[in-house]
Formats: structure tokens, sequence, C-alpha cells
């Protein structure tokens, strides 16, 4: 058995929240499978409104914490110059790699910094991340080098606010749940560490658990999560501007 494997099982065996790298190394061959998810559909009103007003025709893109690409065929779509990929999953990127080969993304570890050139991009985008970065301020500073002046910053995670009330972030692996680790940032600390870089916030979306979507639970057994969060914000979008 291999060092990693070991180590991810005895964390399964504490039901410790795993480190993303290994978390998503092991999400990955179903990450794409996920049905009726419901992080994905409330995220996905939130970047269907941000996306009214973005253009990407011949931009250059970073998606920061790309994953698998979930929403490169949006990015493709509006026909940009580029689009590159950085996260710290290697078989995350391994499936993106199958979906998009003629694209490059990189494999990062430790917030460590990327090769790329002051002002290289022209929108960054980081859907369902930022919770889980260790050091935000020093990757924001990284972005703030990297996008261009006017530049576009697209954010969207799990509400800290859900993640404050004991909302994880979880997934299922051969019948059991396992979870990610996460950092909590409340809006209000995303705000100030925007203003630290003289980012303006154009507009911050909240998606909250109504009785609308309550189906969602019912459809996973999972009542007793709806209604300990029934009424809780789910998922934040922020829409900001170099
Ligand atoms: C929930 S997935 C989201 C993937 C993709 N952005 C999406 O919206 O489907 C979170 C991704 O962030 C990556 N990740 C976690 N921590 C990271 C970090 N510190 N730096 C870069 N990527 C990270 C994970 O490996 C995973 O692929």
């Amino acid at each position: 058995m291999k060092l990693k494997n070991v180590i991810n099982h005895f964390h399964n065996l504490l039901d410790a929240p795993l480190n993303p790298e290994d978390a998503y190394d092991i999400w990955a061959s179903t990450y794409d499978l996920e049905d009726n998810n419901l992080v994905f559909k409330l995220e996905k009103e939130i970047l269907d409104s941000f996306f009214v007003n973005i253009n990407l025709e011949e931009r250059n893109i970073l998606d920061y914490g790309c994953g698998t690409g979930r929403n490169w065929k949006r990015f493709i779509s509006q026909n940009p110059k580029s689009i590159t990929g950085c996260d710290v999953s290697s078989n995350m990127l391994e499936k993106l790699k199958q979906k998009f080969p003629s694209y490059t993304a990189y494999l990062i570890k430790d917030d460590s910094s990327l090769p790329f050139l002051k002002s290289s991009f022209d929108f960054i985008s980081s859907t369902l991340v930022i919770a889980q970065i260790k050091n935000l301020k020093k990757i924001f500073s990284f972005w703030n080098d990297w996008l261009k002046p006017g530049g576009i910053i697209i954010i969207t995670d799990l509400h800290p606010e859900i993640l404050k009330s004991g909302g994880k972030r979880t997934f299922q692996d051969n019948g059991k749940t396992l979870e990610v680790k996460n950092y909590i940032y409340t809006i209000d600390e995303v705000m100030k560490l925007c203003r630290t870089f003289n980012w303006k916030i154009i507009e911050t979306k909240e998606k909250f658990i109504t009785e609308e979507v309550k189906h969602y639970y019912a459809e996973k057994n999972a009542l007793h999560i709806y209604d300990k969060f029934s009424g809780m914000p789910l998922v934040y979008g922020m829409f900001i501007r170099k």
C-alpha cells in the first residue's frame, strides 16, 4: 500500500477531514458524476447572473483550483485566447486533461507561486475553492500580480455561515462519507482582503436553503440536514474588478 493510501486509511478511521490534495485525489473519479448536487445548482445560478456581464472573447483566463474543468465549456463557448488551470490534486487534473487535452494546467503545492508574468490574465475564476486555501492573502497577492488592471475575478464557494454552523464539504467514497478540510473566511474578511489590493467588489450574491430545494435533501435521505440548515445561506459568489 502506498504511503498516501496508508495516511488516507488512518484519516478515514479517525473520520478526520482530509487535506484537499488527498480528498480530491479520491473524489476525482466521481466528481463529474455528481448527480443532483445542490451546491452546483445554486452556484450555477450565481455564475449565470455574473456571466451576463462577462465577455471572454480573446481573453486570457486563469482557473485557480480548476479541478476537472467543470466550467470550461462555458469559458470555451466564449472563444477566449487561452485557458490555464492549476490545482493541488493530480487526479482532478488528470480528468481535466482527458476532457481538454489541448489546454495547460499546473499542479501546485503548498500555495506556491506559478511561472506567470505580471498582468498575464484578463480573468481569474476560482469556483468552490477558496475556503480550502490556507493562506488566502498570499494567493490574492499572486492574483493581483498576474491579473491585468481592469481584469475580473470571480469567486464562488460554500458560504462561511454554513461552515461556521457545522456545515461540511463532503463526498461519498465506497459508501463512506469523507470530509474536506476548510478554512473559514467570512464574507467581510474576503471583502476586506480584496480592498487591501484596491480591488472593487462589483457584486456579492448569496443563495439560501429554502423550501424550494428541500427535495434535494429528501432524495438523499438527508432531511435532518435540511431541518438543521434551512434558511441559511449555502453558497456565495463575488464579482470583483481589479
Ligand atoms: C470543489 S472543487 C472545485 C473544482 C472546480 N473549480 C469546480 O468548480 O468544479 C475544489 C478544487 O480546488 C482544489 N484546491 C483545493 N485547495 C487548493 C489550493 N490551495 N490551491 C489550488 N487548488 C486547490 C481541489 O483540488 C479541487 O480540485
